[in-house]
């Protein structure tokens, strides 16, 4: 077993039919120009459109459905095998177990982020404080410890939400990413309202700068922007490295910063042996 996935004992694992890539990161205005002006340079200076969307800071997950029915839902895991964790995201009211509408492809797969929203994290820390359990350190561990729980009812009683931002298949409907999430949120999925299509660098720089002080008023963690070629024949001639690929971007918000003590330092010692140096501190 590879070191350092998110696989767990006791799942069923599973090949993911496409790979799940990572994406490239980027940390300041430069190296978005750098993206942008690195597209625009491999398409050969034609016309592109960027959609821009928040990063949710949650665990990715790949769906499977076919003739309208969730089959099944698989976690990244290292990208090639991920967990089978069906039985979980089936509780999970925001995933449609049967698609609405119509205009589905008989088999294809969506991709998204699970999370807890920032509300019941406080809910279920609050009742494990009460019943003197450990708490859970934020939300994205929350969702974590949730979606690999081996009681469904557990899970149930949590009540994670997901939004999708993926799709993939043979027969997707447009050639549009934009419109693909139009369309799937037809079929009952939960997108995103705050997907904003560019087409200047300065329109992208005000979307980063509007949500990296508005993302405090959303109900669920996010930690940065991705950036996405919009057209899927542009995305295909862009093509992906072995971890990446070409027509996407995340730029990540600069984690808040304050100020504390360490009370501790305490040695871990890891699975493989590795020992890491944990500080404790205060809130
Ligand atoms: S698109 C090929 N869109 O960020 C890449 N990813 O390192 C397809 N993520 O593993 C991913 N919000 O878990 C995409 N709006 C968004 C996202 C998003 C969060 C996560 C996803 C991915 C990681 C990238």
């Amino acid at each position: 077993q590879r070191v350092g996935a998110d696989r767990t004992e006791g799942f069923t694992q599973v090949t993911h039919r496409y790979p799940m890539l990572s994406l490239a990161n980027t940390y300041s205005y430069d190296e978005v120009k750098e993206f942008y002006q690195r597209v625009q340079r491999d398409l050969g200076r034609e016309d592109f459109t960027i959609a821009a969307e928040l990063k949710y800071d949650g665990l990715s997950i790949s769906l499977i459905y076919e003739d309208g029915l969730l089959v099944r839902a698989v976690t990244r895991g290292d990208g090639t095998l991920g967990d089978d964790v069906t039985a979980n995201v089936r509780t999970i009211r925001s995933i449609p177990l049967r698609l609405r509408g119509e205009g589905y492809p008989s088999s294809f797969e969506i991709r998204g982020e699970i999370l807890l929203p920032f509300t019941e994290f406080n809910r279920i820390n609050s009742e494990r404080e009460v019943a003197g359990l450990p708490l859970f350190a934020n939300p994205r561990n929350a969702a974590s410890g949730t979606l690999k729980s081996k009681n469904s009812a557990v899970v149930a009683s949590r009540r994670l939400d997901a939004y999708l931002y993926y799709v993939l298949g043979e027969d997707i409907p447009k050639k549009s990413h934009y419109e693909n999430l139009l369309m799937i949120k037809k079929w009952g999925f939960k997108v995103s309202d705050n997907i904003h299509l560019s087409t200047s660098l300065d329109s992208i720089y005000a979307y980063i700068d509007h949500w990296d002080t508005e993302r405090r008023y959303l109900p669920v963690a996010t930690d940065g922007i991705v950036l996405k070629v919009d057209n899927l024949n542009q995305q295909q001639q862009l093509g992906s490295t072995a971890k990446s690929p070409r027509w996407a971007i995340a730029y990540k918000f600069e984690p808040e910063k304050v100020e504390t003590k360490i009370n501790k330092i305490v040695y871990q010692v890891g699975r493989t042996g590795a020992v890491t140096p944990v500080a404790e501190f205060d809130r």
